[in-house]
């Protein structure tokens, strides 16, 4: 049967807000998305799990298309969830969606995997082993960041050994986990997955030059904060190194339908997977309707191929 055909008889629910700090950005995704699959003429509503009867709003949808991001939306707890209940879903399973939302769990895949990833340390650091080695082994600035946190919460830059405590301790106290990565002097560069059926192609890779210190949360959700350019300025082998690379971080996750892969390309040209995210902003100012756009690719176009993810797993 043809999938459009297969979806114009199905209850879609859009499932947006959620309880994770991302609420305000994944409601504004979950309206585009809503109005583009009403645009495309299927059924869809919107349903929060912030909502008390969202169990009962489940029961009614065929499918779910989550544009939920962050804690129990974009970690395995929804899917696990929709896929106890036989809701067919959008994106990445439960494996994929945990390890993804998980920095220090995708970055020891990537180690695994001969990925290039920045050299990090878990806090509390292992015994007897003291800021100032950390300092001394990974070099200064450093970043810390939650484990599991989205659009920049959070990650903040430590440009001094005496910072480290201080705000080790702050970021423990509001986000738990928390971890320390090399900062990587070079360009920030994201990539569009997109795959059903096992085909993986990578959009045209964007650069996002912030006018902030870097890509934080008010660049990242401030028209004209931040400057987006497409294709990205890199020579043409490491152009397709970066593709090649976030399709491998999507792969060994066990990714499905489609990510974004964040990457950092040093100064001496290695691309540094920083951050996988198996459900991409959709707002209009998010970076993959940017990178589908500049492949020729409507919103709409892109939406339904995400739709037919759903169907793709079943
Ligand atoms: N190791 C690093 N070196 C330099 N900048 C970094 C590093 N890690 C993160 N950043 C900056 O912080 C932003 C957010 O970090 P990221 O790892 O993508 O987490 P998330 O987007 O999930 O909050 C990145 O887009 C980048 O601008
Ligand atoms: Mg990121």
């Amino acid at each position: 049967m043809d999938i459009r055909e297969y979806f114009l008889h199905k209850k879609i629910g859009v499932l947006a807000g959620g309880i994770s700090s991302e609420r305000e950005v994944s409601l504004r995704s979950g309206k585009n998305v809503l109005d583009s699959l009403k645009r495309q003429g299927f059924e869809a509503f919107i349903s929060d799990p912030a909502d008390n009867d969202f169990i009962e709003q489940i029961k009614v949808m065929d499918v779910a298309f989550i544009a939920l991001h962050g804690g129990y939306g974009e970690d395995g707890g929804i899917q696990g969830l929709l896929e106890v209940m036989g809701i067919p879903h959008t994106g990445s399973g439960v494996l994929a969606s945990a390890l993804s939302m998980n920095k220090v769990a995708s970055k020891r895949i990537f180690r695994e995997q001969g990925i290039p990833t920045p050299d990090y340390a878990c806090v509390p650091l292992p015994q007897g082993y003291s800021y100032e080695d950390l300092s001394r082994k990974l070099g200064l600035p450093l970043v810390a960041k939650p484990v599991s946190e989205g659009s920049s919460v959070g990650v903040t830059i430590i440009r001094d050994e005496s910072e480290i405590k201080g705000i080790i301790d702050e970021l423990t106290d509001k986000h738990k986990d928390v971890f320390i990565e090399k900062y990587i002097h070079g360009q920030s560069v994201t990539v569009g997955i997109l795959g059903n059926d096992k085909k993986l192609r990578a959009l045209p890779v964007l650069e996002l030059v912030s006018k902030n210190e870097f890509y934080d949360y008010e660049a990242k959700y401030t028209s004209g904060m931040t400057e987006f350019i497409i294709p990205a300025r890199l020579d043409a082998d490491i152009y397709k190194a970066v593709c090649q690379t976030a399709i491998n971080a999507h792969l060994v996750l066990g990714c499905e339908g489609f990510s974004r892969v964040d990457i950092l390309v040093s100064d001496d040209r290695i691309p540094f997977v920083h951050d996988v995210n198996t459900i991409p902003g959709l707002t209009n100012l998010s970076d993959l309707p940017a990178c589908a756009a500049s492949d020729g690719m409507s919103y709409d176009e892109l939406i339904f191929e995400m739709l037919c993810s759903a169907y793709y797993r079943g």
